[in-house]
């Protein structure tokens, strides 16, 4: 009898489409691809992919189609002319943008008669395929649907199931991002205040990496997942008032710099609120007691993490 090859369609071939492509096709699936740029469809094509003429075709080709484009917005021009093709077929968009607009492709994407999963893939393109505790996606959506294709996203990275609330992915994956962001702009401003004594950054380098190793200690032992949840926030050894005075200090040796002291400055800010509301003799994760309002309308999460 003749092996089932097992097919794939992805639409959108920018650096993480590529990336996938090429996963899937060394795993030995018949791969199908389209992109707006017929350019980027050439080396793909030389290792046996099909190019789909359009993005209809390529549904058509495959039950499941990986989406992976700069954003959502963008998911709509290019499927315009593919509403009939979804009809009973499965689109799992890996592109990033906000939980609510998963929300509405999703039900976008329902109203044509396909189904739908999100996801958020948190890794580079250069590691897409490969093997790593830090290699996964996050993926949210009809749970059924996500059994039925865990074993294809599984070429691509280790695929972590969020729930049935299709944005959660999305959610996840924001929240790396915040960290993501925000950590690494704390470490560039960190690198411009030695910048401006003349140090080079090579210098200060060893002890940035040194205190990376240290976080997992650090989140640790300062409880700061339990402290969240239960809202109790332990202050003996350094609490918020010495914290706020720390945030000043960095706050204005920008300023004395001449440096941009945007950072310390909303970072002084939301200690200063904490105190405000309290937390003046409470530790450092008490700080999200001025992000998190508990007034603020909940999502409608079903969140199997509980
Ligand atoms: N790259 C990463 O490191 C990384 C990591 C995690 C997640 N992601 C997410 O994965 C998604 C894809 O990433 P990428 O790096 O491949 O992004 P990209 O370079 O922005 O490429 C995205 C794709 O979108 C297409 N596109 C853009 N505007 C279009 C339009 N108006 N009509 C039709 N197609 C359009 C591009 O087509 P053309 O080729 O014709 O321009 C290309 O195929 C993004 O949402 C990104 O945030 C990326």
């Amino acid at each position: 009898m003749k092996a089932v090859t097992k097919s794939i369609s992805i639409i959108g071939l920018g650096p993480m489409g590529q990336a996938m492509a090429n996963a899937f096709l060394k795993e030995g699936y018949s791969v199908t691809v389209w992109n707006r740029t017929v350019a980027k469809t050439e080396n793909l094509a030389s290792q046996g992919a099909q190019v789909a003429p359009t993005p209809a075709d390529a549904i058509r080709k495959s039950d499941l189609t990986i989406i992976s484009l700069t954003d959502y917005a963008i998911m709509y021009n290019v499927l315009d002319t593919a509403k009939e093709a979804l009809k009973g077929k499965t689109i799992a968009n890996l592109s990033s943008d906000t939980p609510q607009n998963v929300r509405r492709a999703s039900e976008w994407v329902t109203r044509q008669g396909g189904k739908f999963l999100a996801g958020g893939i948190m890794v580079p393109p250069p590691l897409v395929g490969a093997e790593g505790d830090h290699v996964y996606t996050f993926y949210s959506g009809p749970a059924d649907v996500f059994q039925q294709y865990k074993d294809d996203l599984a070429v691509l990275t280790r695929p972590d199931y969020m729930g049935s609330d299709v944005a959660l992915a999305m959610l996840y994956y924001q929240a790396l991002l915040d960290f993501m962001y925000t950590s690494i702009a704390g470490a560039l401003h960190g690198y411009a205040l030695l910048k401006s004594a003349g140090v080079p950054a090579k210098k200060l380098e060893p002890y940035f990496s040194n205190f990376l190793a240290f976080l997992p200690e650090l989140f640790a032992s300062s409880n700061t997942a339990d402290e969240i949840d239960q809202r109790t926030y332990y202050g003996e050894e350094n609490n918020m008032f010495m914290l706020v005075a720390g945030t000043m200090h960095v706050e204005q040796a920008s300023v004395d710099a001449g440096i941009d002291s945007s950072l310390p400055k909303v970072v002084r800010q939301l200690f200063e609120v904490a105190v405000k509301k309290g937390y003046g003799k409470s530790g450092i994760n008490s700080v999200i007691e001025a992000i998190y309002n508990e007034g603020a309308e909940r999502s409608k999460l079903t969140a199997v993490e509980k």
